[in-house]
C-alpha cells in the first residue's frame, strides 16, 4: 500500500469545497475524452476497497468500474462477508485494512462509523453514503449542472425529505455560489448544524438560503429541481413517515412554475408515482441517467486527487 505523508479524507463534500470546482473540471474533461491517453493510469498498482452495510447499484458499480479505467484494483466488501461489526470493531478494520489496501470507501449507517474509519486509516476515506451526506453524489451533481450552465439558471430548489442528499447538495451548491432554496414537510427539516455550515459557506460565495414547507414557494422560477425518496435506506420501520410527503410529488403542475429549461434531477433509485411522475422523469428535463453517468467520473477525479494528487495535477497542466 501507498504510504501517504498526507492522508486528506471526503466524510463530507464541504471537506473538499475548495477543490470542487476543479475536480469537476477535471471529470468533465475525462468524460469527454480531452487528452485520455491509453498509458494515464494513476492507480497502477493500487487498490481500492469498497465496503457496504446498504445495497447499492451506481456507487458500488461506479466505483468498480472507474478503479478498473484508472488502471487499479476494485475490491467490493460487502459487510455481511466480512467481520466488520461482528468480531472486529471498526478501529481495528482500519488499521487491518490500511496495510493492503491504498484507499477505502465506505457505505455505512450511522455517520459515525465512517469519521471512526477515518480516523483509524492511514489511506484516504471516501464516505460511499452515510445516514448524514453522502458527498461522491452531490459532486456528481453538481458535475451535472455545471454541463448544463449555459442552459439553466443557477437557483437550485430542494422539494422533499431533509437527508443525506440534500445535506451534501446545499453545501456544494452554495459553495459553488447557486442560490438554494428547500422545501420539506414540518418535522422532516435538515440537520440545524449542516445548514449552519452551508450558511457559513454562502456568506463567502455570495449565495442565498431559503427554506419553507410549501413546495409550490420552493421551485418558483428554479432552474433545477431535486427531489429523493422520503423513507431512507434504514429508515423502512418509519413507516408513518410516507405520508408526511403528501403534497411534496414533483408533477406535471408542480414543475410548471420553474423556468422551461429547468433541470429534473433525482440521485436515484427513484419510487416512481411517489415522489415523482414518470411525466416529469422521463420528461426533456430529466438529467437523471446523467447523474448516474457522473458518479463514475467525478469520483474518478476524486480518487486521482486522493491516491495520486502528482498525476491528478500532471494532467491537468497537460490538458
Ligand atoms: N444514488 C446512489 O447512491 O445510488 P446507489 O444506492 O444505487 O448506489
Ligand atoms: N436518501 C437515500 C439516498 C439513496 C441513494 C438513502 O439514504 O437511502
Amino acid at each position: 500500500m501507498k504510504d501517504y505523508e498526507e492522508k486528506r479524507d471526503l466524510l463530507a463534500i464541504d471537506d473538499f469545497n475548495k477543490e470542487l470546482p476543479d475536480l469537476i473540471d477535471w471529470a468533465i474533461k475525462i468524460k469527454n475524452g480531452e487528452g485520455i491517453v491509453e498509458d494515464f493510469r494513476p492507480l497502477e498498482g493500487m487498490s481500492i476497497g469498497s465496503i457496504y452495510e446498504k445495497p447499492s447499484t451506481r456507487t458500488r458499480v461506479s466505483f468498480e468500474v472507474g478503479v478498473n479505467k484508472l488502471g487499479g484494483q476494485p475490491l467490493t466488501l460487502l459487510s455481511n462477508d466480512i467481520q466488520l461489526g461482528k468480531s472486529e470493531s471498526i478501529a481495528d478494520t482500519a488499521a487491518v485494512l490500511s496495510r493492503f489496501l491504498d484507499g477505502i470507501t465506505y457505505r455505512c449507517f450511522n455517520h459515525s462509523d465512517v469519521k471512526e474509519l477515518a480516523k483509524h486509516s492511514t489511506v484516504p476515506v471516501i464516505n460511499a453514503l452515510s445516514d448524514l451526506h453522502h458527498p461522491c453524489q452531490a459532486a456528481a451533481d453538481l458535475m451535472t449542472i455545471t454541463e448544463n450552465k449555459e442552459k439553466v439558471n443557477g437557483h437550485i430548489s430542494w422539494v422533499g425529505d431533509g437527508n443525506n442528499v440534500l445535506h451534501d447538495l446545499i453545501l456544494a451548491s452554495v459553495s459553488m455560489g447557486h442560490d438554494f432554496s428547500y422545501a420539506t414537510p414540518s418535522g422532516y427539516e435538515p440537520d440545524e448544524t449542516i445548514i449552519k455550515r452551508a450558511r457559513k459557506i454562502a456568506e463567502n460565495t455570495g449565495a442565498k438560503i431559503s427554506s419553507t414547507n410549501d413546495p409550490e414557494e420552493a421551485v418558483q422560477g428554479a432552474g433545477v429541481i431535486y427531489t429523493d425518496i422520503s423513507v431512507s435506506m434504514g429508515e423502512e420501520h418509519m413507516t408513518e413517515k410516507k405520508h408526511a410527503f403528501d403534497g411534496f410529488q414533483i408533477n406535471e403542475e408542480l414543475v410548471s412554475n420553474a423556468d422551461s429549461d429547468y433541470l429534473f434531477m433525482h440521485c436515484l433509485p427513484a419510487h416512481r408515482g411517489e415522489e415523482v411522475t414518470d411525466g416529469v422523469i422521463d420528461s426533456k428535463n430529466s438529467v437523471v441517467f446523467d447523474q448516474a453517468e457522473n458518479r463514475m467520473w467525478a469520483q474518478m477525479s476524486l480518487l486521482t486527487y486522493m491516491c495520486n494528487e502528482n498525476a491528478w495535477h500532471t494532467f491537468r497542466e497537460l490538458f
